[in-house]
């Protein structure tokens, strides 16, 4: 499929007002996507699973307006008005206009809330971006009855991609790749897809306990981040090596081979990192509490042979990855040796899941 498949044919009726709401998940990425070319396409190709407690549920009401010339919206965050998400918002609504040309002829009341705590340092803008992307194409659904499930699936993921490149990956579930890879069929740097080959049923259940280190404002934004990867010394070589993990993946899904998934994981996570520490101008994104989280990670699975291991976002929140059947032993080592690192111990207890709901008022 190229971006002009995504461009609609000429509609039918156009309702006068409606509603339709979506909740859509976060995810946490196993090989990570960092380092971009415009617009919004990855410079390496991705996996991730898709989370579930922690979402966005968004709901649009929209309203036929007269004039069709401008944008016109409305936001809530959280139940009040929210004025410095808009310019983002305005900017996504331009990017794409030309995929849904109907988004001048309404006015739009967007309310928006999300299930994690508040300024909680998880990234909202991939659930936030794929359940409003989802809310829209629900709404093209209505002007396009004749489109299938499939097409709407990759249209939602398409458009979440223009609006912040992971959100693509939010659409499906439970595991979802994004970037071109010649080894993996369907693979677009367009829009995220399921991963399609056979995963073991162990990685269909794994817990993700997401451990909030550091609450505040992330340090380097991820636009800044993905830029740092232009010219950096390293970036060629670290494109290719997601690109072998990719290939690598493959046979420790299929087999539930848990020890070649920590390895893997928990390099790319670090690489991740590394490519932050090795840029220009270069970063440090951890805290000491994270150190000391993977440290007592490390120390744990050694003693205890729990197969648990960390995965890192671009920030100081760790994410704990581990068989369904070890909650209870990770429960325990949480409360024992994990908790006092967490800033007011806070953290979320989340789990792979099946993807993106629409929501029946
Ligand atoms: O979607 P963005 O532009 O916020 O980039 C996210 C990048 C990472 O979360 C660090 C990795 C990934 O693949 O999700």
């Amino acid at each position: 499929m190229t971006e002009n498949d995504f461009l609609p044919g000429a509609y039918q009726e156009f309702p006068l007002s409606g509603k339709v709401t979506w909740r859509a998940p976060s995810n946490i990425a196993l090989v990570k996507y960092w380092g971009k070319k415009p617009i919004q396409i990855p410079a390496n190709p991705s996996v991730s699973f898709t989370l579930d407690t922690c979402a966005t549920t968004t709901s649009v009401t929209f309203a036929k307006k007269e004039g069709n010339t401008d944008f016109s919206f409305d936001l809530l965050f959280e139940g009040k008005p929210k004025e410095d998400f808009k310019p983002k918002i305005l900017t996504f609504f331009e990017r794409i206009l030309p995929y849904l040309p109907f988004l001048k002829a309404y006015h739009f009341d967007i309310d928006t809330s999300n299930s994690f705590p508040h300024s909680s340092g998880i990234a909202s803008s991939a659930s936030g971006m794929a359940a409003l992307s989802l809310c829209l194409m629900d709404i093209e659904k209505q002007l396009d009855p004749t489109m299938d499930s499939v097409t709407f699936n990759r249209k939602a993921s398409h458009l979440a991609r223009l609006g912040s490149g992971s959100a693509c990956r939010s659409i499906d579930g439970s595991l979802v790749e994004w970037g071109m890879h010649r080894n993996v069929p369907q693979s677009s740097d367009l829009y995220g897809t399921e991963y399609p080959f056979t995963v073991d049923s162990v990685f269909k259940s794994y817990q993700d306990t997401i451990l909030l280190v550091h609450k505040g404002e992330k340090q380097v934004s991820s636009t800044v981040g993905h830029q740092l990867m232009k010219g950096h010394p390293y970036a060629e070589n670290r494109f290719q090596q997601a690109i072998q993990n990719l290939d690598r993946l493959k046979p420790i899904l299929a087999s539930g081979d848990l020890d070649g998934f920590i390895q893997l994981v928990e390099s790319e996570a670090l690489t991740l990192h590394a490519m932050m520490m090795t840029s220009m101008p270069y970063f440090i994104l951890m805290k000491p509490d994270t150190l000391e989280i993977i440290n007592k990670i490390w120390r744990y699975r050694q003693e205890t042979k729990v197969p648990v291991c960390f995965t890192l976002d671009a920030g100081a929140n760790v994410h704990m990855l581990y068989p369904k059947n070890f909650k209870d032993n990770v429960q325990r080592f949480m409360d024992d040796a994990l908790v006092m690192h967490c800033e007011n111990g806070q953290y979320i207890q989340d789990r792979v899941g099946k993807g993106a709901v629409k929501i029946n008022d």
